[in-house]
C-alpha cells in the first residue's frame, strides 16, 4: 500500500476535470492539485522557459507533498516538459496529456480532425507527430485558442449559459468551413465546455477528449506491480496555489478558490 497522493498539474483551473474524474472512481486515493497560476497562461509562453518553470514547481511540490506520481494535467506542460521532467526526476511517475488524435482518427469519415489547443500546443512539433503516429492518413487542422483559455480561467464561472455557448462557436465554425468532422479538445480548460462543444457540434461534427484515457492510465499504473502503489485509508485532498500576479484593474482570478471550494479540497498556497 502507497498512501503518498496522486498530485495534478495544470497553469490553472484547466486540469480540474482529470483530477475529479479521478477522485470519483478512485475515492480511496489520496490527492493533489497544484494551479500554476502564478505563470498563467503557459500557452504564451517557450519551451525553455516551460521547462524551468516546471523543473522549480516539482521540486517544490516534491518537498511539500512527497506525490507517488505526477499528472501533468495540462497539454502545454506535457509537451514541452514531460521528456525533461522524467529525465531529472528519475524516481517520480509521470502521466502527461495529449490531444487525443488517436481516437478522433478512428471516428472521422472525412479524414480531416481539428486540434484545439493552445498556441504553444499547437506550434509544437507534436502535432505532426501525433498525426504521423496516430492520425492513420488523416490531415489535421490546428487552431490555436488563447482567449478560449482566459475565457474559462478567468470568465467562466460567471459568465451566463448563453455566453458560454456563444464562446466555442468560431471555432466549430473554423473547423466545419476546413472540413473536419472530429475536433480534438487539445487543452486541458476547454472540458469546462465539453457540454457547450458536444451541443454546437451536432450533428456534423465530433468532440473528442482524453479525460477518461488519462483517468485509465493513472489507474493502469496504481495496479501495476501487484497494486504496490494503490493507496487505501484515510484519504486527503488537497490544492496547492501558486497565486496569480495580475496587474491592477486586470481580470478577476477568483477562480482556483471557487473550485477548490466547490470540491471540497483544503486550499494552501505553494
Ligand atoms: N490547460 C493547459 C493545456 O492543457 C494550458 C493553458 C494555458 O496556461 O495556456 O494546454
Amino acid at each position: 500500500m502507497d498512501k503518498r497522493p496522486v498530485a495534478f498539474l495544470d497553469s490553472g483551473i484547466g486540469g480540474l476535470p482529470y483530477c475529479r474524474n479521478f477522485v470519483s472512481r478512485n475515492p480511496g486515493e489520496s490527492v493533489v492539485y497544484v494551479a500554476d497560476c502564478a505563470h498563467f497562461p503557459y500557452g504564451e509562453r517557450g519551451r525553455e522557459e516551460l521547462r524551468e518553470i516546471l523543473r522549480g514547481l516539482t521540486e517544490d511540490l516534491a518537498a511539500r507533498a512527497d506525490p507517488k506520481m505526477l499528472v501533468l494535467a495540462c497539454n502545454t506542460a506535457t509537451v514541452s516538459a514531460l521528456s525533461f521532467l522524467r529525465g531529472q526526476f528519475p524516481r517520480l511517475l509521470f502521466v502527461g496529456t495529449v490531444p487525443a488524435v488517436k481516437p478522433a482518427a478512428l471516428g472521422s469519415k472525412t479524414r480531416r480532425i481539428g486540434v484545439l489547443g493552445t498556441r504553444r500546443t499547437i506550434d509544437d512539433s507534436c502535432i505532426a507527430e501525433l498525426a504521423d503516429r496516430y492520425g492513420g492518413g488523416c490531415s489535421i487542422v490546428p487552431v490555436a485558442a488563447p482567449e478560449l483559455v482566459d475565457f474559462v480561467e478567468y470568465r467562466y464561472t460567471a459568465a451566463g449559459e448563453g455566453e458560454r455557448r456563444q464562446a466555442v462557436l468560431p471555432y466549430l465554425e473554423r473547423f466545419r468551413n476546413a472540413g473536419a468532422d472530429a475536433v480534438v479538445l487539445g487543452c486541458t480548460h476547454f472540458l469546462f465546455l465539453l457540454g457547450e462543444f458536444r451541443e454546437a457540434a451536432k450533428p456534423d461534427l465530433a468532440i473528442y477528449d482524453s479525460v477518461d484515457g488519462i483517468t485509465r492510465r493513472i489507474e493502469s499504473l496504481l495496479d501495476g506491480e501487484g497494486g504496490a502503489l494503490r493507496g487505501g485509508g484515510a484519504a486527503f485532498r488537497r490544492f496547492y496555489l501558486r497565486e496569480p500576479r495580475l496587474p491592477a484593474g486586470g481580470p478577476p482570478a477568483d477562480s482556483p478558490r471557487f473550485w477548490a471550494d466547490r470540491m471540497g479540497f483544503e486550499l494552501e498556497t505553494l
